[in-house]
């Protein structure tokens, strides 16, 4: 029996499971997570039968135990430490969804205010960080500067960063989600040839990075209160999201032992690929070369072709079987930021509304279960928030920092924790013997 947030501890023990194999039969050990489904044991199957198991795209294996983040694709259920995405979204800020993601527990008030004032007061780089990013060529993608700087950080941070000392892993940690929001910022200011504008302490996390994206220093510059408050919803919706592809790659890459700064570069990498994190610019790029509504039935006739690689971006999720919560909330988001800055009718924004009605009234949509993920809203809520499309994926990657340093906390801190080291179905060549060159038909 599968255990449900609803119904944890579903079922006494888990049932055995055994495999059988040349005959031979294996009893396979079963863990019974808090929630989920069970979980086989298939870690001593290769030093027992000289077997591996095979799951491309990890869609049936379970890479680690984690306490921190709980998807139910089929319902439509995330949860962070338990508590579930929408009355974290509508209640609590980002900042407190960090300490609750990194610690375990929400805050007390004192614990907060600790805590805020440390994220507070880590945002600068090193002066020397500005001259770093000059060696980019001057129109590069934010998101190649943001591979780049932050694997830079494990240069300035890398003889204080012993990462066998838990104090020293908290600091690291407190560092780069307080000097991410300053990165993203530079990476668009260079990207733009703007000044770059330091960090203030006295502004919370989301007004402080909304200012040093957007004031110059010839005019000042106010902070909206209902885009910093859609900015703090948006970071709480992508703070974490358990073992995807970016984190995956942060574990991974931290298995080693190396710099958690270098890991979390590997995790930027990987989030920027438009089948993960890049889908959010992918998305918005599709609906402006999308353009008119009435055009709309024609891309979603290619992207139902089977001779046609052409997928809707925004549309589908590996996990999300049912509708992503995530989206959800990001839609009453989007239609809240629509409101406070008067702009329902643009076109791009007609072109969304009407993809999504078609989409969602499709029956290859509906058999599929592809409904609008988190990046079909987030697209073109940045849009109408005035963030260059460059920058969405940038974006994404300061507000799932916390997620991957809590898990590569999490994993430094598990007794089981082993270097990664997946094996292979070899298909190539058997051995064979080298053939000079002179002597090759
Ligand atoms: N448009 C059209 N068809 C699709 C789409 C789409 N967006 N997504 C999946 N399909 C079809 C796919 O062709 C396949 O059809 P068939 O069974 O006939 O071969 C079926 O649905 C299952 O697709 P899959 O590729 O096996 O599913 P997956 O779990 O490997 O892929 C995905 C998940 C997110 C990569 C995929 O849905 C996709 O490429 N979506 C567009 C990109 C996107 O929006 N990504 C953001 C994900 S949410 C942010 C995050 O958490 O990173």
């Amino acid at each position: 029996m599968t255990n449900s947030p609803d119904n944890p501890g579903a079922g006494d023990t888990p049932p055995a499971a055994s495999l059988v194999i040349d005959g031979k039969e294996i009893k396979l050990d079963v863990h019974r997570p808090t929630i989920g489904p069970d979980v086989v044991d298939v870690s001593k199957l290769y030093k027992e039968t000289r077997h591996f198991t095979y799951d491309p795209g990890f869609t049936s294996t379970a890479n680690c135990s984690s306490k921190i983040t709980y998807i139910d694709g089929d319902k439509g259920v995330l949860l962070y430490r338990g508590y579930p995405i929408e009355q974290l979204a509508e209640s609590s800020r980002f900042m407190e969804v960090c300490y609750l993601l990194l610690n375990g527990e929400l805050p007390s008030s004192d614990e907060f205010a600790d805590f805020d004032n440390t994220i507070r007061h880590h945002t600068m780089v090193h002066e020397q960080m500005n001259r770093f990013f000059t060696g980019f060529r001057r129109d590069a993608h934010p998101m190649a500067i943001m591979c780049g700087s932050v694997g830079a950080l494990s240069a300035f941070y890398h003889d204080s960063t012993d990462i066998t000392d838990p104090k020293q892993r908290v600091i690291a940690s407190h560092r780069i989600i307080s000097k991410m929001p300053t990165l993203a910022a530079m990476a668009y200011k260079y990207h733009v040839g703007q000044p770059f504008i330091y960090p203030r302490n006295d502004l919370d996390y989301s007004s402080n990075f909304l200012r040093m994206l957007f004031k110059v220093p010839t005019a000042s510059y106010k902070v909206n209160q209902v885009l910093s408050r859609a900015m703090d919803r948006i970071f709480i919706l992508h703070a974490d999201h358990e073992q995807n592809a970016s984190t995956s790659t942060v574990r991974l890459a931290g298995s080693s032992g190396a710099n958690p700064f270098a890991c979390v570069a590997a995790g930027i990498a990987s989030l920027w690929g438009p089948s993960h994190g890049g889908a959010n610019e992918a998305a918005l790029k599709m609906l402006e070369e999308i353009g008119t509504v009435d055009r709309v039935p024609e891309y979603v006739a290619r992207a139902k072709d089977k001779s046609d690689a052409y997928r809707l971006m925004g549309f589908g999720h590996r996990v999300y079987k049912n509708y992503d919560p995530r989206a959800r909330v990001m839609q009453q988001t989007a239609h809240e930021v629509f409101d406070a800055l008067g702009v329902r009718e643009t076109p791009l924004l007609k072109v969304a509304m009407e993809l999504e009605r078609i989409a969602l009234g499709d029956d290859y949509f509906i058999e599929k279960k592809l409904y609008p993920n988190i990046d079909f809203y987030s697209g073109i809520t940045l849009r109408a928030m005035g963030i260059p499309t460059s920058m969405f994926t940038v974006l994404f990657a300061v507000a799932r920092t916390v997620g991957w340093i809590a898990q590569w906390k999490e994993m430094m801190e598990d007794p089981e924790q082993k270097i990664g080291r997946p094996r292979q179905l070899y298909i190539g060549a058997p051995k064979r013997d080298y053939v000079p060159i002179g002597e090759r038909s």
